[in-house]
């Protein structure tokens, strides 16, 4: 029987030999989601016999890494902000850049909540994740709106135009078990019959078709629908930039994930929704233009 130590060497040895950056960490995650232990029980126990069964599956998920797909794919699952979602190649994995979105969002649901009581019988707070993908934005709001007493009085949608990704999404939401506090409903953005929210979130595709071919090799495994943005990257959210003042409420926001270089890029497109709106670029943690913040 082999040793945790002797599958990691070739492990480390062969992913390194195909270019990974991270092969040792790669290695260790992978061992330590065939064996269902934490990482650190990989690291502290180098002497510990692994079983054939295990072994083989391990050389399974080492061959896949390889070729390139990404680990969150191979484990079948990505960490974002401390929730556990099931992820593959139905759906985008979730980056830890939209966790900012999803932070100015809890902000904003709270503010208006908290900022004046709300007599009973209040209208809920309307809120919709649009290209909702494996279901991270909608999802991981809810959770949190629930722990802070609140979910009660938000209506949470997602969307999406691809029923596999929307397949994912609830999947992930009944995971959480917030699968009866989100809706899910297939659509090109906005179902027609949908309008009047407070909230509008969007991680919308903002990839430059021209820069999807140099993205690192893992993201060629993800749907390119997910990715790729148009010329300059900003088609999908011009269009929804485009619908904004019939589906907001009239002292609605809209959130919207951009690319570190598209900040003057979503201001002119912003400046060109009729009437008068403002558009402001929040930063993320590293410093970088991340996401727009567009209302009347
Ligand atoms: C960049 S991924 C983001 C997924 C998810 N929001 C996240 O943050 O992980 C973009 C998502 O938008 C969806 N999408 C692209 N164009 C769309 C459209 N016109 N209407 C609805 N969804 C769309 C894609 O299917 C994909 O799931």
């Amino acid at each position: 029987m082999a040793t945790v130590e002797a599958l990691l060497r070739d492990a480390i040895d062969r992913l390194r030999a195909a270019g990974s950056e991270t092969p040792r960490l790669d290695a260790e995650v992978l061992l330590a989601n065939v064996l269902g232990i934490d990482r650190t029980g990989v690291i502290a126990h180098p002497e510990a016999a692994v079983g054939d069964g295990a072994a083989a599956r391990y050389a399974e998920a080492i061959v896949r890494r390889e070729a390139g797909e990404p680990v969150a794919y191979v484990r079948e699952v990505k960490e974002f902000m401390g929730l556990a979602f099931v992820a593959d190649s139905r759906a985008l994995i979730p980056r830890p850049e939209t966790e900012r979105l999803v932070e100015l969002a809890e902000l904003e649901v709270g503010s208006r909540l908290l900022a004046s009581p709300r007599p009973g019988g209040a209208p809920p707070i309307r809120v919709v994740d649009v290209g909702t993908g494996s279901g991270t934005i909608a999802v991981t709001l809810a959770v949190r709106l629930r722990a802070r007493g609140m979910l009660d009085e938000v209506e949470i949608l997602a969307t999406d135009d691809a029923p596999d990704a929307l397949d994912l999404a609830r999947e992930n939401a009944v995971g959480h078990a917030v699968g009866d506090r989100v809706a899910f409903r297939e659509a090109d953005l906005i179902p027609g019959d949908e309008w009047a929210f407070d909230l509008v979130l969007a991680n919308l595709p903002y990839v430059r078709t021209d820069a999807i071919d140099d993205l690192p090799v893992a993201a060629s495994f993800e749907p390119r629908h997910a990715l790729d943005g148009g010329a300059d990257g900003l088609d999908v959210i011009r269009r929804l930039l485009e619908i904004l003042p019939e589906v907001l409420a009239q002292r609605g926001v809209a959130l919207l994930e951009i690319g570190a270089d598209q900040e003057a890029g979503i201001i002119a497109a912003a400046a060109e929704i009729p009437g008068r709106w403002s558009c402001a670029v929040e930063r993320d943690l590293a410093g970088l233009p991340r996401v727009a913040r567009v209302e009347r």
